[in-house]
């Protein structure tokens, strides 16, 4: 079903514009970790990737409704620099999105009402503190000139929640299967 009231519907615009930009610079920043050699750290900005696509996908069926235009005003983090730099612009943007966006979003979407918009934020929000603590990481090892120690990240491609070499029996924030996760 489609969103009803305009202030839940200007915040699920925003986000996916948000997701979607975050989505698209991962890939990028992942691109840059590979040829600096950290090819662990490119994993986890792809997988990272992934999980933005989910928030965005989850925003946009959510928002629903007639087939339209609409002029997106979102956040973005802009910066084509060395990985660590790269890697403090993810973890602002991802603190952004846990200390500002999400819960005022949240909180507008709970005021309103809106048990769709409720379910697509608070499982953007629960993936991006895992994100931020994650990206917060790498950068550590990625300044030693070390890249991550770790075998693979999994992703749930229901919300987002993101897991270092092992997936869940069941993903903590929305309850899917173990099978469903997304290795990278
Ligand atoms: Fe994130
Ligand atoms: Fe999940």
């Amino acid at each position: 079903m489609a969103v009803k009231n305009a202030m839940t519907n200007d915040f699920l615009h925003s986000a996916y514009g948000g997701e979607s930009l975050a989505h698209m610079r991962y890939l990028t920043w992942a691109d840059v970790a590979e040829k600096e050699g950290f090819n662990n750290i490119a994993k986890l900005f792809r997988a990272i990737s992934f999980a933005e696509r989910v928030h965005a996908e989850n925003h946009f069926k959510e928002i629903s409704g007639p087939t339209t235009d609409y002029t997106v005003t979102a956040g973005g983090v802009f910066g084509y620099n060395n990985t660590v730099e790269n890697l403090q612009g993810a973890i602002n943007g991802e603190l952004h999105e846990v200390e500002q966006m999400y819960p005022v979003y949240l909180q507008a979407a709970e005021f309103q009402g809106e048990k769709g918009a409720m379910r697509s934020f608070r499982f953007a929000l629960e993936a991006e503190k895992i994100h931020a603590k994650m990206f917060k990481e790498a950068q550590d090892c990625a300044r030693e000139g070390k890249d991550l120690d770790i075998e693979a990240v999994y992703i749930c491609p229901v919300c987002g929640h993101t897991v270092y070499n092992e997936a869940p029996d069941k993903c903590p924030v929305c309850g899917a299967k173990k099978e469903l996760y997304k290795k990278f």
